[in-house]
């Protein structure tokens, strides 16, 4: 029986390790987790333990905080919105003065920042809770503690970031920040319902950070580092969610699969607009007229990249029996409809 302990790392595993470790470039290399076709759901449990072993950074030993190009200067284009941000995209963020222009960037990029963190919050409080429900033996406390603790590393990094760029960002909007102590109950009341909340904080933040680094654009070191290393451990967290949900799901009764059918695409809503629309206060810490917040957020763009966001969870509903034809309405109506992905990661261009 699987205990946790640890079993041989193959060559290739390890050559993709090394690369995530050794500088800003590598993100671009990091191969998601996927769990293979035929593989146990111990067998994925172990691979998934094994890699957060070998592979896991500490937001005070692998983060350079005070090297030089680390500096931060009002005047750093690299704090620029790059044009795949929907607010870096309107005229209004494109007529901006240049240091306006920056200083909202900065302001922005660091609230989505302070943003993850308290998701990340959310998942420590509820998977505190998951876990005391589990018995001795079963491997997904190994992996899933393996995962608490690099939520905790990501917080430290989140918030050394947000404190260093822009203290006076306040992240996600203030229904969120009151309700997660209560969201987080559901982490021991409805474990099913929990990890569908893990994706919908998940995926449009690992989502968002894949389109900023394959735009190619530059964006400040100190982003692209905490970036390259959420990207890459992520991957594993995304995975896990992915198979905890379908290997639960055929002792899930009707009921609640209906229930989560019905739940989960307000949950995605809700996830995505928290993660990607800023927060009234930060809107007013910006000055965004509201006519650009709704040009930004509200039009059919922003609507595509949500449905697009919410594909490998369409995929996940589909295989679980939560997405049916009668919960697709429900789908529908919080905008998080569309084609399921057919693999996970699957690029939305692919997927049209
Ligand atoms: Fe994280
Ligand atoms: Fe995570």
């Amino acid at each position: 029986m699987y205990r946790g302990g640890m079993a041989p790392v193959t060559l290739a595993k390890r050559a993709t390790l090394r690369a995530v470790g050794t500088g800003v470039r590598a993100a671009s290399t990091v191969t998601p987790f996927r769990p293979q076709g035929k593989q146990s759901y111990q067998d994925t449990l172990r691979t998934l333990s094994e890699a957060s072993v070998e592979q896991c950074f500490n937001a005070f030993k692998d983060i350079a905080w005070d090297s030089p190009e680390f500096a931060l200067s009002d005047d750093d284009d690299r704090w620029l919105l790059p044009r795949v941000d929907p607010l870096g995209a309107t005229a209004w963020y494109q007529e901006l003065p240049r240091a306006r222009q920056l200083e909202v960037g900065r302001h922005r990029l660091v609230a989505m920042t302070k943003t993850g963190s308290q998701f990340e919050q959310l998942l420590l409080i509820g998977g505190a809770q998951f876990l005391m429900g589990l018995k001795n033996e079963n491997p997904e406390f190994c992996y899933f503690m393996h995962e608490l603790t690099e939520e905790c590393h990501h917080i430290q990094m989140f918030q050394e970031l947000t404190n260093r760029a822009c203290p006076d960002v306040v992240g996600a909007p203030l229904w969120l920040r009151r309700s997660i102590p209560l969201v987080g109950l559901l982490g021991g009341l409805w474990p099913s319902l929990f990890f569908t909340i893990i994706l919908a904080g998940e995926e449009p933040i690992d989502h968002l950070q894949k389109k900023m680094m394959r735009a190619g654009g530059q964006l400040h070191p100190m982003l692209t580092r905490i970036t390259q290393i959420h990207i890459a451990e992520e991957a594993r967290h995304i995975g896990f969610a992915h198979a905890w949900l379908e290997h639960h799901a055929p002792a899930m009764n009707a009921v609640n699969k209906l229930a989560l059918g019905l739940m989960v695409p307000m949950v995605l809503r809700l996830g995505y607009g928290a993660i990607v629309v800023p927060s009234r206060e930060d809107q007013a810490a910006m000055g965004i007229p509201d006519r650009v917040m709704r040009e930004a957020f509200g039009g059919a763009e922003n609507a595509k990249t949500r449905r697009d966001v919410c594909a490998d969870v369409r995929h996940m509903g589909e295989t679980t029996g939560i997405l049916t034809p009668l919960t697709r309405i429900a789908w529908r109506l919080w905008g998080v409809d569309g084609r399921a992905s057919r693999y996970r990661s699957e690029p939305a261009s692919a997927a049209a």
